[in-house]
């Protein structure tokens, strides 16, 4: 059934009124569906009070006996929301987020969430935490993988997309689920890419680059947003009035609820910013935080601060309202049951696989590929595919795939052993990659006995048997990069090297004198300097999913032609980050001829710059026109440029618009994309392609005026295959 807004408002107001205070606030409670030791387990806290929601469960018998007790046996019964993340798929994988960003095309995320939300939904799960749309410009921080790189623009389209996979026209639908657009805000930018770290972000960075991705999130109607852990200068987001008062619900009209990060209301007192539990749901509560994610900080603090006068019933009743009415909308005072039969049906649905072939094979890379060594051809007879990555299903599915999920994804091994049944397919693993120092998460994963670290002279053996197999083969397909747990939460890196001795063995495979391919699996970009260099064809296919190894075999063998494009450049070193296109002139540009280097041992130059990918085919930019010199404050103009595919296959091209205001009120970055258009060339064709430009994309915050402004100023305008487009023309406007 479909409510309208007065009916939801008239049956949350009926909920409302025959609600008791230790009701309300059991409704602003998130309970863990596994506790880390604080409080009572999930039957005896719905028993007493009812529950907002319950995370990290994903068992769709034990939803239904949960939401028995809470229809049942709670005071109002009041059905719970289950909540978990539902990152990149549910059982069916998907690129990771950053994967998808750089198909530079929305309908990726979109179709992917859309078989998301449809499996999720059908296990029980009626809410994710995603999508993550922090802007990340530091390539050390573990969460890059998570979002859609560094740039704003680029970073909005796949914020609303997301939105819109999950939630569709109407998130009331049986296929659909809430999303929630997180970390708000800032998160991308903690000190040094360290997980966690403060951040410290000037008004005029968090307006025009960290929060247009969450504006993006609420215009497409997310439903509700996630407060980040660490602290926005120097006040926890999760007690910040600023951020969720402010600038979500004043300034952007957000009518749904905040859920804190994972304890991120109690952990106000470790910060160092709450005096004790009480004192932290104040803050929640006086910032507007609804949901407290499993600190149990409101049930053990509201009812007091309402009986000292500190707090009224009615700024409860205002955070519980948002929480009530999405149950409402979601129909689960009518269904508040799963059928238990259904998941299997949705799983295995052949469709699903086919999404996640599609979106695979649209978010790799092409990095290079000197004198078109690839594609290769299917008459090889021989292959020897290697790396510690190459037969691994975690690495392939990549972050997020906690709770209960096992892997059962295409390995890149299998994928070219699928694509070559009639050819010797050989495999080494070469040496093992581990992180130095594991997290909590990797902890939890591998319980109590861990496999031991390979010794060194292991290690050594490994590589020499990897060089002997390459050594037997035609062709060589080295699979390199990162392990799941070396990217997502908690996975920053103080560098961007090949991790353990991978470089090593790309060299002796490379010395070797065979063709070799190298294929990255990974979730950030990697300062891969030797092998850009020495390698001739390299394909970045970052966290694929569970058709990883098929799309890979996909490309590498000419079925598909990539078109990705980086949503992040790739810095050379670790110690160049952050490192992002979109940063202002100096007094010492690099074009000038005094120019002095940033540093004198080496120029922060990206390896790889932002929006860069080749294809098998080429590529000509021509007719760049603006349809006039110049328009009047709040005008549009349209600026116009021909493609043509000038090789012999048909191929992807994603044509990015950059500008530049030449002065102004503020000075502004020496680039920012304001358009792009995923296209398709047969071999011959041209299209022209079109970009508006107004006031959304010429308005900008004035850190010098304290607001919006638009400046009557002359810009540079490029269109062209990424950001280091020439193809160059000018407007003014008046
Ligand atoms: C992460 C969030 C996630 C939450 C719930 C936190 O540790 O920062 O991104 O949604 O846990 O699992």
């Amino acid at each position: 059934m479909k409510y309208s807004k007065p009916e939801v408002e008239k049956k949350v107001n009926e909920l409302i009124s025959k609600m008791s205070l230790a009701e309300k606030v059991g409704q602003l409670n998130q309970i863990g569906g596994f506790s880390f030791g604080q409080g009572p387990g999930p039957e005896e806290q719905i028993r007493e009070r009812g529950a907002g929601s319950i995370l990290w469960l994903n068992d769709t018998k034990r939803f239904n006996e949960l939401q028995k007790i809470a229809i049942e046996e709670s005071p109002s019964g009041i059905p719970i929301l289950f909540a978990l993340d539902v990152i990149h798929g549910y059982r069916t994988i998907f690129p990771a987020p950053l994967a998808m960003a750089s198909s530079w095309d929305p309908d990726v995320p979109e179709k992917a969430q859309t078989v998301a939300a449809r499996e999720a939904r059908a296990a029980g799960i009626h809410w994710t935490f995603t999508p993550m749309v922090d802007i990340a410009r530091d390539a050390r921080w573990g969460r890059i993988v998570e979002g859609a790189g560094e740039d704003p623009y680029l970073g909005s389209a796949m914020a609303a997309a997301q939105v819109r996979g999950f939630q569709g026209d109407d998130v009331t639908g049986p296929e659909r689920m809430l999303a929630c657009a997180k970390h708000f805000a800032g998160y991308g930018a903690s000190d040094g890419g360290r997980d966690y770290d403060p951040v410290y972000l000037p008004e005029n960075l968090l307006r025009n680059v960290y929060f247009p991705p969450f504006k993006a999130a609420v215009d497409a109607g997310c439903a509700t947003f996630m407060s980040a852990y660490m602290d926005l200068n120097d006040v926890p987001a999760s007690g910040n009035q600023f951020l969720m008062r402010q600038v979500l619900r004043e300034e952007w009209g957000f009518e749904g609820f905040v859920v804190s990060d994972a304890h991120a209301v109690g952990s106000m007192v470790t910060q160092g910013h709450a005096r004790d539990t009480k004192d932290a749901a104040l803050r929640g509560i006086k910032a507007g935080l609804n949901l407290d994610m499993s600190s149990y900080t409101y049930t053990k603090g509201v009812e007091e601060l309402v009986d000292e006068g500190k707090l009224t019933v009615e700024e409860i009743e205002e955070l519980v309202r948002p929480i009530l009415a999405a149950k409402v909308k979601m129909g689960l005072f009518e269904t508040p049951y799963v059928d238990e039969d259904l998941l299997e049906q949705v799983v295995n649905r052949p469709d699903h696989r086919e999404v996640s072939l599609w979106s695979a094979q649209r978010s790799m890379v092409l990095l290079k590929n000197e004198k078109n060594l690839l594609p290769l051809s299917k008459d090889v007879k021989k292959v020897a595919v290697i790396g510690p990555v190459a037969d691994s299903k975690t690495a392939v599915e990549g972050t997020w795939m906690v709770f209960g999920h096992e892997p059962a994804a295409v390995t890149v091994l299998e994928g070219i052993r699928n694509k070559l049944p009639d050819a010797e397919v050989t495999y080494a693993e070469g040496p093992e990659i581990k992180r130095d120092i594991p997290s909590w998460f990797q902890a939890r994963r591998e319980g109590d006995n861990p496999k031991p670290r390979q010794t060194s002279e292991e290690a050594t053996a490994a590589i020499q048997e990897a060089v002997k197999i390459a050594g037997d083969a035609e062709l060589v397909v080295m699979v390199l990069g990162e392990t799941h747990f070396m990217s997502g939460e908690a996975a920053s890196r103080a560098s961007l090297d090949l991790p353990g001795r991978q470089e090593e063995l790309l060299q002796a495979v490379a010395a070797l004198g065979k063709p070799v391919v190298l294929v990255l699996v990974n979730g950030r970009p990697l300062s891969i300097n030797w092998a850009a260099e020495h390698i001739p064809a390299i394909l970045e296919a970052w966290q694929p999913g569970s058709e990883a190894g098929n799309a890979v075999a996909d490309i590498l063998f000419g079925d598909v032609n990539p078109g990705g494009k980086l949503p992040v450049c790739f810095p050379q070193k670790g110690s160049h980050a952050p490192l992002y296109y979109a940063r202002n002139l100096t007094h010492s540009p690099e074009s000038s001829e005094r120019y002095n280097p940033r540093y004198w041992d080496g120029l922060p130059v990206p390896l790889y710059a932002f929006g860069f990918g080749l294809s098998y085919t080429t590529f000509e930019f021509t007719n760049l026109s603006v349809s006039d010199s110049q328009m009047k404050v709040g005008e549009t103009l349209t600026v116009s440029v021909d493609v043509t595919n000038t090789g012999d296959v048909a191929g992807d091209e994603v044509p990015q618009l950059y500008i530049h205001q030449k002065w102004g009120t503020d000075t502004r970055p020496m680039r920012e994309l304001k358009g792009f258009q995923r296209i398709s060339l047969e071999p011959g064709e041209t299209k022209t392609v079109e970009f508006e430009l107004g006031p959304k994309e010429l308005t900008y915050w004035s850190a010098n005026v304290h607001d919006w402004i638009q400046d009557t100023v002359t810009f540079d305008v490029w269109v062209g295959a990424d950001s280091t487009a020439s193809l160059h023309a000018e407007f003014e406007v008046i």
